[in-house]
């Protein structure tokens, strides 16, 4: 049994690149292993926030995670800020960063750039989100394409800080899926689908409902060519849609290809829409059973306790290891 570690920010409704990049897969990993899954929020104030969206995406983020199939008796759900010990480790682990490889981080350099007054902890995520993993002993974080270089990182620090104090920590293992691990915009098929992106056409939202799935495909982004074929140099846009096809149907994308041949953009779109709408529904019909129950908060005042017994374990070794002690007569 493996230990997996993963997180998603309540930075907005969670879109299906977040779905099918990320939380498809923790469903079946969580048969055979130790799961610990966060809303990782401490993340999410990294750019400004308003107080009650935040909250608000908080409670939603958790519906989700338990409408898509998360059981809380298999794996932990929880609040990264109710979680003490990941703010702790995470300032230690800063400690042991250098401004020069936090400033390489791409993430860092898209989400500061052309912008003014950008906070410091934009450019220290990095260092909280290797606590994130580090405190559970994960083995594994399975994650999308754009966390890879995070991940890496989180390697490095782990592996710093064995070296220089004691062996503590367990070096995590990233796992990306083969297909879907970069879903695109539907308006700019050259960027990743983002929950926070200013633009609702670009994404397609867990909870947007059948006319306005449908309508955002319909509009998607495509080309002149009229012809159903994965490219995805000269055809992201409809390489994107393909992708998202296989993954929510279930199907390769030549057998894809080869059901739209001689056929055009128009019935590929509705067909896709219709194929979203029917997986999403049910999610979303347990998602409305869950928002305002008693059960939902039930289920994370069990995780914050759960997570919070095992990360108090790993952050008292690593403050032992760096002399965050006091000396007792
Ligand atoms: N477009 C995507 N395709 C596949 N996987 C994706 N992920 C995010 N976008 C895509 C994966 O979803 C998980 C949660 O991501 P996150 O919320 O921690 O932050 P993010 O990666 O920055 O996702 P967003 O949607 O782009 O959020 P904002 O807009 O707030 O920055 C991760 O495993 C991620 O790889």
């Amino acid at each position: 049994m493996k230990t997996i570690f993963s997180g998603i920010q309540p930075s907005g409704t969670l879109t299906i690149g977040n779905y099918l990049g990320a939380m498809k897969h923790f469903v079946d990993l969580q048969e055979n292993n130790d799961c610990f899954f966060c809303i990782v929020n401490q993340h999410a104030i990294t750019v400004p926030q308003d107080k009650q969206e935040l909250k608000k995406h908080t409670r939603s983020l958790a519906a989700l995670y338990l409408a898509v199939g998360i059981d809380p008796d298999k794996s932990t759900l929880f609040i990264q800020s109710e979680v003490p010990a990941h703010a702790q480790l995470g300032w230690m682990l800063q400690c042991v960063s250098y401004i020069g490889e936090l400033e390489r981080m791409t993430q860092f350099k898209d989400k500061s750039h052309g912008k003014e007054g950008v906070s410091a902890g934009l450019l220290t995520y990095p260092p909280l989100m290797a606590a994130d993993i580090l405190l559970y002993n994960t083995d594994i974080v399975p994650v999308g394409e754009d966390q890879k270089q995070h991940l890496e990182l989180s390697r490095n620090l782990a592996e710093r800080f064995n070296n220089k104090f004691n062996d503590i920590f367990t070096i995590p293992e990233v796992s990306i899926p083969k297909v879907g691990a970069r879903i695109m915009s539907l308006t700019e098929p050259s960027k990743k689908m983002s929950k926070s992106s200013d633009n609702p056409k670009s994404f397609i939202s867990m909870l947007d409902d059948e006319k306005q799935i449908t309508k955002k495909i319909k509009s998607a982004v495509t080309d002149s060519d009229n012809t159903v074929r994965f490219d995805k140099e000269n055809k992201p846009g409809v390489s994107n849609l393909l992708s998202i096809y296989s993954l929510f149907a279930d199907k390769p994308v030549d057998e894809i290809e080869a059901m739209y041949a001689g056929k055009g953009y128009g019935d590929f779109k509705q067909d896709l829409a219709d194929v979203v709408v029917g997986v999403l529904k049910p999610i979303q019909e347990r998602y409305y059973e869950l928002i305002n129950s008693d059960e939902l908060d039930q289920i994370l005042d069990q995780g914050a306790e759960k997570a919070n017994h095992r990360a108090r374990k790993t952050l008292i070794k690593a403050e032992r290891a760096m002399g965050l002690e006091r000396k007792r007569r």
